[in-house]
């Protein structure tokens, strides 16, 4: 795996959005929402269901067109066929729901060659490299040929986390990639997340509606309120301290951690 090498104090920002705006026919998903995340760090967005969070991550990785705003990466504006496509190989994304985001007709092993055939980097080394980003994500004794229906969530979110860091991308945006896999897998995605940050310098954009996750993993954290920034700041100053009304009601719905929960992310 390569590792991205750690930013310069000062750095410029790896991705920066300006006014993305969406609309859905008269309904406005997203109203002029700015973004910058720099190399190596962690922003998180927080929301409650429907605040325009997946909408605003399927934007920024080129899913789906804003109908206004620009993306800048590493300071160049993401615009042309080009610039799209070497911006989608710098770019992995991490979906919420593992069974919904893998195709069951295709091995584990072919799921995470995926973004390899696409952009024409499989060619021969290509079954290695499977097993090397398999390895990656703590799945290094599996078969590669089996089939997406033996595992558990928690392994197909691996398998999708392998996916993303096909192309070895600098940025990941994972959205609320814990969430639809039992309690007491959570932990152990955020932590391999949080290991393959630190392993290979990666940038993420970390969309969850769970504050208590921001504490654990980001630097950084705008709030998203139907469709728009409300709060932005450190992850520490923003969950300690919130100044808005809708974040303090964000993080009234969160339980208090448990001690043993803790420990994630120390
Ligand atoms: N393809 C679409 N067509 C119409 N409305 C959509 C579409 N995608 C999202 N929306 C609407 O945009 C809003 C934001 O959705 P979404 O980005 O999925 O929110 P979140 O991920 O924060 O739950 C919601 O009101 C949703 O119903
Ligand atoms: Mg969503």
């Amino acid at each position: 795996m390569k590792r991205h090498p750690s930013p310069a104090p000062g750095a410029a920002p790896l991705l920066e959005a300006a006014g993305i705006t969406k609309r859905f026919g008269r309904y406005t998903a997203l109203d002029a929402v700015d973004l910058s995340i720099h190399p190596g760090r962690t922003v998180s967005i927080v929301g409650e269901s429907g605040s325009g969070k997946s909408t605003l991550a399927r934007i920024l990785v080129g899913l789906e067109r804003a109908d206004a705003g620009t993306v800048r990466f590493r300071g160049r504006p993401v615009r042309g066929r080009r610039a799209r496509q070497a911006f989608r190989r710098s770019v992995g994304m991490v979906f919420q729901d593992p069974y919904e985001s893998i195709d069951p007709r295709l091995t584990i092993g072919e799921v995470v060659a995926e973004p390899l055939r696409a952009h024409g980097l499989y060619r021969d080394g290509g079954a290695g490299r499977v097993r090397e980003l398999l390895t990656a994500v703590g799945m290094e004794g599996v078969d590669a040929d089996a089939y997406p229906h033996r595992f558990s969530g928690g392994q197909r979110q691996r398998v999708c986390i392998a996916r993303a860091l096909a192309t070895d991308p600098e940025l990941v945006i994972c959205d609320e990639p814990t969430s639809a896999l039992d309690v007491s897998v959570q932990a152990q995605i955020l932590n391999l997340l949080l290991d393959l940050q630190r392993r290979n310098g990666l940038a993420y954009l970390f969309i969850t509606h769970d504050l208590d996750v921001v504490r654990r993993i980001s630097d950084e954290v705008d709030v998203l309120m139907r469709g728009k920034v409300v709060e932005r700041g450190s992850a520490v100053e923003v969950t300690r301290e919130p100044r808005h009304a809708y974040t303090r009601g964000l993080l009234a719905a969160v339980p208090a951690s448990s001690p043993r929960e803790r420990r994630i992310g120390t």
